[in-house]
């Protein structure tokens, strides 16, 4: 089926028709889809402004919130492939992503993703996915912030169903360490220049109390904190969250969390990670090597970032999809629950 959509003589019909003709495949069949950066070009020339515009006005309002959002294309492309899975509510029938392990109190500002679905709406009602506002919106995060721009490819689909179990079983521990996150970003391809590049995303936001306890009270069952904290930031830390803290105090994942940049393996080089899974970038000698490249090269930083990004865009599994009108609630129900 995929095949005979790409098998149609493209420049014998409307530039307009042949993308509403893939679709249609899309929708029906399943298949992967071909993903390029001028998928809207007809459909909806506006979108990039669009988003960017929206993202502009997130940043205004509150910096943080284009770190949450850029975040959402991690939790979304690790878990059945970059379809926003995870920004469908629960429903009666359907245990969402939104309260899984890692994303429960943690994943914030879906209204902005709300909102930039609104504006696309409102331009070309029904032609942009929800999965590709994650991917451009994540993008303009970085770009908003300091940080490189790039070219994404668009097209995806959305889910029609989400997966408690599956995020529940894939995103990874703040705990971490490095061996375990190489071993999980290789399931996805994902090299491990790749990881240490796209934990460089920590550049920007803030993560609670809640992720570092065990860190900073009891590492590994020892009943002592992290020995590869620096014992001045290791002060600042227990400050920030004693132990009888509410574990919902934030702190900044790095020196400066709303400026992409390579400050954070900086912080890294100097026992300054918050979380144990950066601090174990440096620790271990698998991933040292790139802490160290990207901590004095910002040129090397972006461009391995860029690349992983793309890589981590391009994840997909083959599944019916669609183009939800509200990102929060599919059109349709899966065939299997009709
Ligand atoms: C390598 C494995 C990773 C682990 C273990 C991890 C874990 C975490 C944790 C625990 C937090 C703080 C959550 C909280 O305390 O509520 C966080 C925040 C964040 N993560 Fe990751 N992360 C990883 C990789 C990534 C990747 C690949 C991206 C994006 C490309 C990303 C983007 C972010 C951002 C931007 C924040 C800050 C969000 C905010 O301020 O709301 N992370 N991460
Ligand atoms: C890394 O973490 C994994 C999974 O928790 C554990 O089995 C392994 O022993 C750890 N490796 C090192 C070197 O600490
Ligand atoms: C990783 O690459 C292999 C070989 O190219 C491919 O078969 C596999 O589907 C890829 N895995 C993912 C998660 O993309
Ligand atoms: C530290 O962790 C170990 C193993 O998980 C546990 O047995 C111990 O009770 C913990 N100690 C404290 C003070 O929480
Ligand atoms: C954090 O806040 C949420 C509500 O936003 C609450 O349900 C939760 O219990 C709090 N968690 C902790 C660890 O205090």
């Amino acid at each position: 089926m995929h095949k005979v959509g790409l098998d149609i003589k493209k420049n014998t019909m409307s530039p307009l028709l042949f993308p509403l003709l893939l679709l249609l495949v899309h929708i029906i069949t399943g298949a992967a889809v071909q993903l390029c950066p001028d998928y809207y070009s007809e459909t909806c020339p506006e979108a990039e402004t669009i988003v960017r515009g929206v993202m502009k006005k997130a940043y205004d309002r509150e910096p943080r919130s284009l770190a949450s959002v850029m975040r959402f294309q991690f939790h979304d492309c690790f878990v059945n492939g970059c379809d926003a899975s995870m920004l469908l509510d629960d429903t009666p029938t359907m245990l969402g992503e939104k309260l899984s392990l890692s994303n429960i109190n943690s994943l914030r500002s879906y209204e902005v993703v709300d909102e930039v679905k609104e504006a696309l709406e409102k331009a070309c009602p029904g032609v942009v996915s929800c999965a590709d506002i994650i991917i451009m919106a994540s993008r303009d995060a970085v770009a908003l912030t300091g940080g490189p721009d790039w070219q994404v490819k668009v097209g995806r689909l959305d889910s029609l169903t989400a997966s408690q179990e599956a995020s529940d079983n894939i995103m990874p521990s703040p705990r971490a360490n490095a061996t375990s996150l190489i071993d999980l970003f290789a399931k996805f391809n994902l090299s491990v220049k790749d990881l240490v590049a796209l934990s460089g995303s920590h550049s920007i936001g803030q993560g609670r109390c809640f992720s570092i306890m065990f860190r900073m009270y009891n590492q590994s069952g020892t009943g002592r904190p992290d020995p590869a904290i620096e014992p001045k930031f290791r002060e600042k830390l227990k400050k920030l969250c004693p132990l009888n803290v509410d574990q919902n105090v934030t702190g900044d994942l790095d020196a400066t969390p709303i400026i992409f940049d390579n400050q954070y393996f900086k912080d890294l080089a100097s026992g300054r990670g918050f979380l144990n899974s950066d601090q174990t970038l440096f620790t271990f000698p698998q991933t040292r090597g790139f802490v160290k490249l990207f901590s004095s090269d910002q040129g090397e930083f972006f461009k391995a970032f860029i690349e992983g990004m793309i890589k981590m865009g391009d994840l997909q599994i083959e599944q019916p999809g669609e183009i939800r009108k509200n990102c929060r609630v599919a059109n349709r129900r899966p065939i299997n629950t009709f």
